[in-house]
């Protein structure tokens, strides 16, 4: 582990280019469930009936009872070490935080130039679609007094602005992480590797040529494309490598 440390701190040092990937995993140590963790939010609920547009338009009010649950839990959470050494890493010029998790600690962490592939769980959009509510706005009211919360533009409800299964993700932000790819090293931490277009980052990044890692808790089916897979927990080895640095 020691040795594997070592030459990703170097190649760390080395890079112009540093793209960083995240997931659930590197909130795990401050409190927030992962998916397909063993306590993982996907193995208690089924995510078609919580998390796609057709779930919401069935049941606005279970939807938004799940993601108003997860709001007050995730308030109570903070930045853990992974989270800041990230968010140091991310003042460095060349470098690029790319993040599936909807939670915001790498924003309360300090992380700059954040891409959010999955949107925020602290931001709404209308539902309807109005003009002005497509354009997602701050609401980080814990807890929240009216479920299904309407839209302040035009009355009718409004929903969670993350991306749900089967939606696509934001022009501005998939282009982003798409041209993030393009790097000398890219890391991927916390993730288990099965979503997509997030999982394919990865394989973009390696055909531009760059040195790719893991780091995650388990193996993932990215452990044998990476140059270094490195299993344990991020909060432990992000900081072991930053004092290698
Ligand atoms: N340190 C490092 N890795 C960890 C830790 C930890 N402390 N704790 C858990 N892990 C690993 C798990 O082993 C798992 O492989 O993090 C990974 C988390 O995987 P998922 O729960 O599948 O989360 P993620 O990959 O972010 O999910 C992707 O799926 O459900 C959708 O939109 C949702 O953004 C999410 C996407």
């Amino acid at each position: 582990m020691h040795e594997d440390l070592s030459v990703l701190a170097a190649r760390i040092k080395g890079a112009a280019r540093l793209t960083i990937l995240t997931g659930a995993g590197v909130s795990a140590a401050s409190g927030v469930s992962t998916f397909r963790g063993p306590d993982g939010l996907w193995r208690r609920h089924r995510p078609e009936d919580l998390a796609t547009s057709d779930a919401f338009g069935r049941d606005p009010h279970l939807v938004w009872e799940w993601y108003a649950w997860r709001r007050e839990l995730i308030a109570a959470c903070r930045p853990n070490a992974a989270h800041h050494v990230i968010a140091a890493w991310s003042q460095r010029d060349g470098c690029r935080v790319v993040t599936q998790n909807v939670d915001d600690l790498h924003l309360q962490a300090g992380t700059r130039g954040l891409v959010r592939m999955h949107g925020s769980i602290w931001e709404l959009s209308c539902w309807g679609r109005c003009r002005a509510g497509v354009t997602p706005w701050r609401d980080d009211r814990v807890p929240m007094t009216v479920l299904p919360p309407p839209c302040p533009h035009c009355g009718r409800i409004a929903r969670p602005a993350v991306v749900w299964f089967g939606e696509s993700l934001r022009s501005e932000d998939l282009d982003a992480a798409v041209q993030a790819a393009a790097c000398d090293l890219f890391l991927t931490v916390g993730t288990s590797a099965l979503v997509y277009p997030a999982a394919g980052l990865v394989h973009a990044a390696r055909q531009h040529g760059a040195y790719t890692a893991e780091i995650n808790l388990e193996e993932t089916p990215a452990s044998a494309a990476v140059d270094i897979a490195i299993h344990g927990s991020a909060e432990q080895i992000l900081p072991a490598i930053a004092q290698l640095l």
